[in-house]
């Protein structure tokens, strides 16, 4: 066994904190430890805006917003990105992690209704207005109870807006939309689009299930924006019946009840499920948490924020941002941030998650950026499992694989040897300058660096251990 004296580089590629307990259901905040853009979205037929996605059978499905093609403009189009032999998405040596599928130019994914100013494939009033059909959020699947079919629904609110993109309702209704995938369906064919109830929401209600979705066991939890009062609302249904709005149920001061709330009873609010912009809800099992991702309020701008909660009703912890993008050249250079769970090798259970942005130059681009977060450790690991949860990150982690390359052979494992802390901010008459990790002192010192998180560094030392039969030289 050789040790490599790796200290510095390792502090570096395994960036390591420490946050309180997370089994006692404390929200934490995510922290980023790095960013790295990995490609672009992009469908060479559609130049388009507003993307959101959602894993389905081995590929990954995508709706967006405004799309045009050399002959067509439709207010929302979908397609598909492959993944290769990892489970990743298949990017391209340019860069690019192509879309593909087969839109109508005539009419968009979600069908613009009569009472829109349709059949017009981009909902364009004859008075300049416009019904902007514009999805917030990906699909939600429902009814996998199946091998080769399922049921995805989108909720849209039927909005009206002028042509200076003005409001002319606030509070419309919203519609539901189901696209069913069948194996039948040829590679490049896009789930088919059944409008299930134009007027699900009645206007002036919570548009519930527009802001993003979670589902737990046979429930689905629907997030929706109360306008008038820039907050977050929730309901829930068994997911077997998203399509019966009586079977829901709605999250209130006083528990779950059975009457919608208004859309401004801020007996409906729960405090900080996301900020009223875009964003994405998933679970992660890394933070033992739900988590949404988004932009930080309604706007222009490449800023990422994040929260979590231990469950959907929350408590949440209040969103911080964790990323800037790059934006774009354009007077509104930048929106529509969206997580995609599905696009990680762990379905966004690890501690990793892709993002993506609209980017608006002189056309859309939608840039990848994958984001790791920081280590998270729990006071309750022994010296054993600290050391197995780092070593599992020095194998997943790119940054460590590209230092370690150099020295790694093919079936060699990295192993923790040393971890020590260097303490930081601590008083230096009373503390001691670096302590040595040891099974007596583990648990001990974890509740020392998880007291003010951020302000210490491990000092982690890699062994290489050789495989059975690769490697010796
Ligand atoms: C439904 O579950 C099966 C088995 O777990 C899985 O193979 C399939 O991909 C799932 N369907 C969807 C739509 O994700
Ligand atoms: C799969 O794609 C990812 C990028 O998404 C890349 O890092 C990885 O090397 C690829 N794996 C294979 C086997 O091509
Ligand atoms: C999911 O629901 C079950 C049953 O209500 C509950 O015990 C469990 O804690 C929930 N899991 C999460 C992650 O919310």
């Amino acid at each position: 066994m050789t040790i490599l004296n790796l200290a510095p580089l390792a502090a570096l590629c395994l960036a390591v904190s420490a946050l309180p307990s997370t089994l006692d259901h404390r929200a934490t905040t995510p922290s980023l430890a790095s960013a790295e853009v990995v490609g672009l979205v992009s469908d060479p037929t559609w130049n388009r805006d507003s993307c959101t996605s959602i894993g389905l059978f081995g590929r990954e499905l995508w709706t967006c917003r405004d799309s045009q093609s050399s002959n067509a403009f439709i207010s929302s189009s979908a397609s598909w990105t492959d993944f290769n032999s990892s489970m990743l998405p298949k990017i391209d040596s340019a860069g690019v992690l192509e879309m593909y599928g087969d839109n109508s130019a005539s009419e968009a994914y979600f069908p613009v209704q009569a009472d829109e100013c349709g059949p017009s494939a981009a909902g364009g009033c004859a008075d300049g207005t416009r019904y902007a059909i514009w999805q917030d959020s990906r699909p939600m699947i429902a009814g996998n109870g199946s091998s080769s079919n399922a049921a995805l629904y989108t909720w849209i609110r039927r909005s009206h807006i002028s042509s200076d993109l003005s409001v002319l309702d606030p509070t419309p209704a919203t519609s539901l939309y189901r696209s069913d995938y069948a194996m039948g369906l040829t590679s490049t064919q896009l789930p088919p689009v059944t409008l299930v109830n134009e007027y699900f929401w009645p206007q002036d209600s919570i548009p519930y299930g527009t802001y993003g979705w979670v589902q737990n066991g046979s429930y689905s939890y629907l997030y929706g924006l109360m306008t008038s009062v820039g907050s977050i609302a929730l309901a829930r249904v068994p997911t077997a019946s998203v399509e019966d709005p009586a079977a829901y149920e709605y999250y209130t001061a006083s528990g779950y009840v059975n009457t919608p709330p208004a859309n401004d009873d801020f007996d409906a609010v729960v405090p900080n499920a996301g900020t009223g912009g875009q964003g994405t809800f998933y679970y992660s099992a890394y933070f033992k948490s739900y988590v949404w991702v988004g932009i930080g309020a309604i706007g222009c701008n490449a800023d990422f924020y994040v929260a979590t909660a231990p469950a959907p009703e929350g408590p949440w912890s209040t969103p911080a941002r964790f990323y800037m993008g790059e934006v774009g050249t354009a007077s509104c250079g930048a929106y529509s941030q969206q997580a995609h769970p599905e696009l990680t090798n762990d379905d966004g259970l690890g501690n990793y998650i892709f993002v993506t942005y609209t980017k608006v130059d002189a056309g859309y681009s939608t840039p990848l950026i994958k984001i790791t977060w920081v280590l998270v450790l729990n006071p309750g690991h022994d010296l054993v499992s600290l050391k197995q949860k780092m070593e599992a990150l020095a194998a997943s982690s790119p940054n460590c694989a590209e230092i370690l390359s150099k020295y790694r052979n093919k079936g060699d494992v990295d192993q923790i040897g040393e971890i020590r802390v260097r303490w930081g901010g601590k008083d230096k008459q009373f503390f001691p300058k670096e302590t040595l990790v040891t099974e007596e002192n583990c648990e001990a010192v974890l509740r020392m660096l998880a007291l003010k998180p951020g302000e210490d560094v491990l000092d982690v030392g890699l062994e290489k251990s050789f495989s059975g039969t690769g490697g010796k030289k």
